[in-house]
């Protein structure tokens, strides 16, 4: 019989998505580092947010976090998501990955419509993935590609108001102080 506490679950998902990353070679955009990086650092936002926020399923959304890029960025398919996971994480990864038959300007938009779908789980791994990149970015970066990333962080807030408090909070303050690099 499989346990199903959280830190099982953590290590199922962070080796799945390690060794998908990894296979398609992915790397922390602009770095060498692996991608997984990112990827712990969403799943530890949605940890402390977890334990600040009543009636939050951090179980299903840790394994959200970690998973969340895998439709997006690897060739692994929703079928072995709902496999390895369970229909719920597969759905929720769904929500969070961009479709690719979308023009650019509404990928995002389209994305934050089918977020919204999905419990508040979901949208607070959508805000910890932003909170987590509105980090100094690269210096190859002009100001217009800089703004337009902070403009919509902006817009990421703004649609998911109601969706989780301390990470809301949290993107607030990291989108504030990202004008410092505008
Ligand atoms: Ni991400």
């Amino acid at each position: 019989m499989e346990s199903n506490d959280l830190q099982t679950l953590y290590q199922k998902a962070i080796i799945f998505a390690a060794i998908k990353h990894h296979a398609a070679g992915q790397t922390l955009p602009g770095t060498e580092l692996p991608y997984l990086v990112h990827l712990s650092n969403v799943a530890m936002e949605i940890l402390i947010a977890g334990s600040n926020t009543l009636d939050f399923d951090t179980n299903f959304a840790v394994q959200v976090a970690l998973l969340h890029d895998t439709l997006e960025d690897t060739p692994t398919t929703a079928a072995e998501l709902e496999l390895a996971f369970g229909k719920k994480v597969a759905n929720a990864v769904n929500a969070l990955t961009k479709n690719d038959n979308l023009l650019k300007n509404e990928k995002m938009s389209d994305s934050l419509t089918r977020i919204k779908t999905q419990g508040k789980e979901v949208w607070a791994v959508k805000l910890a993935d932003r909170i987590t990149n509105l980090q100094k970015p690269p210096d190859q970066w002009d100001s217009e590609k800089k703004l337009k990333y902070k403009l919509e962080a902006e817009s990421i807030l703004a649609a998911l108001h109601g969706a989780n408090d301390y990470l809301e909070s949290r993107l607030y303050s990291k989108i504030s102080e990202y004008e410092q690099f505008i």
